[in-house]
């Protein structure tokens, strides 16, 4: 299965002779001495692919390049150095013409602030991208009313845009988005001028629609709690360039560096983590022999503690065909829950017969 998008090498330089300033970011310069210089290198040296289906989230300050970088995924900006490939097509390299239709007909993009028009209904709207593609009106209408009633907005069609809340506004782009048919969304901000519970609800709706969509998307956000809820996979982008890309538990558990270290401090990680990033692989006792509760590798976080809290052994963590992957001790789960992800020091002490209960008890 080939990757739907490719990002290779990418590189945006805003300023004088930005190719030279290619080449001295290859050799080793950074974006300051650039930047000294009046010159802004917005994305360097980028590189990641995207699977059909998923959801890839880039995470990263204000500033740090996610704009620019997404806005080279659709041909919007042009690429200082590199190449991007959509299902195979290298659209760096096409004419302008056929860019036009790759992005009319394959890519939508939904930013932070609504765009809507305010003298078009709700329904006018989100048909605006089929009207560009010169979809015939009723069937534009009769799609754009399908993707309305997707994103909880059936009844709406013939409202003004400023009768709609905030988050009802922020529908009707995704419903803009969603009615052209595009394989590949991309959401820069999307969700983050809105109230947290609303937000909430629109990553919530996102999430339950992409499970019957099953898009292609591109989520921009500042906010790592989003990113993690989301993403499939998560690059994190400082001063234009990558420093990691992983799942959320990969992340959480194994920050690239330092920077990456900080980001994730706040992370609420019960909400993240699962039975199957936590669980010992190597030690792997009789757990699962005693016909007790068990856990599989997708077992979320909290539920993890629960079952382990009901047990008076390890918790053990079985495949879809029943087979011993894993085990989970009480101290394991403390020591996720905090930062410490090192085994156990071996001492002279007694054997803790409970798995460190005591411990997630206190
Ligand atoms: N058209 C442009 N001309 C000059 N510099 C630009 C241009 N667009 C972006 N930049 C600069 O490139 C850098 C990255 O900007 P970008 O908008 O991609 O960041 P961002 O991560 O999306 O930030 P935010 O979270 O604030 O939206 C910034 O220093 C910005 O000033
Ligand atoms: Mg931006």
């Amino acid at each position: 299965m080939s990757s739907r998008l490719e990002a290779e090498n990418l590189y945006k330089v805003f300023g004088r002779r930005p190719d030279e300033a290619v080449e001295r970011l290859r050799r080793g310069a950074d974006r300051e001495e650039l930047r000294a210089e009046g010159t802004t290198a917005a994305v360097i040296d980028a590189s990641f692919t995207v699977e059909p289906g998923q959801i890839f989230v880039v995470m990263g300050l204000s500033g740090s390049g996610k704009s620019t970088l997404l806005r080279m995924l659709n041909g919007l900006l042009e690429p200082t150095a590199g190449q991007v490939r959509f299902d195979g097509q290298d659209l760096t390299a096409i004419s302008d013409r056929e860019l036009r239709e790759v992005r009319s007909h394959k890519i939508s993009m939904v930013f932070q602030h609504f765009a809507l028009f305010p003298h078009r209904s709700v329904r006018e709207n989100a048909a605006y991208g089929l009207e560009v593609q010169g979809v015939p009106r009723a069937e534009r209408e009769r799609r754009a009313d399908e993707a309305l009633a997707l994103c909880g907005l059936a009844g709406w069609e013939k409202s003004w845009p400023d009768e709609l809340s905030g988050g009802m506004q922020q529908r009707v782009g995704l419903a803009r988005a969603l009615a052209t048919d595009a394989d590949l969304l991309l959401m820069d901000e999307s969700f983050s001028a809105l109230d947290p519970l609303i937000r909430r609800d629109m990553q919530d709706q996102l999430l339950d629609l992409q499970k019957s969509l099953k898009k292609t998307i591109v989520f921009i956000t500042h906010d790592l709690n989003e990113a993690m809820r989301l993403g499939d996979r998560i690059a994190v982008m400082r001063d234009g360039s990558i420093v990691q890309t992983g799942t959320a538990e990969d992340i959480l558990i194994r920050p690239a560096d330092d920077y990456v270290a900080s980001f994730i401090q706040d992370v609420d990680r019960s909400r993240v983590l699962t039975a199957g990033a936590v669980m010992d692989r190597e030690t792997r006792g009789d757990e699962a022999d005693c016909g007790c509760e068990t856990a599989t590798p997708d077992t979320p976080f909290t539920e993890l503690c629960a079952i382990s809290a009901r047990l008076t052994h390890p918790v053990a963590v079985l495949d879809a065909k029943r087979k011993l992957v894993g085990v989970v001790t009480g101290q394991r789960l403390v020591g996720f829950l905090g930062d410490e992800q090192t085994a156990p020091v071996s001492c002279d002490s007694p054997r803790d017969t409970d798995g460190g209960k005591a411990v997630a008890r206190a």
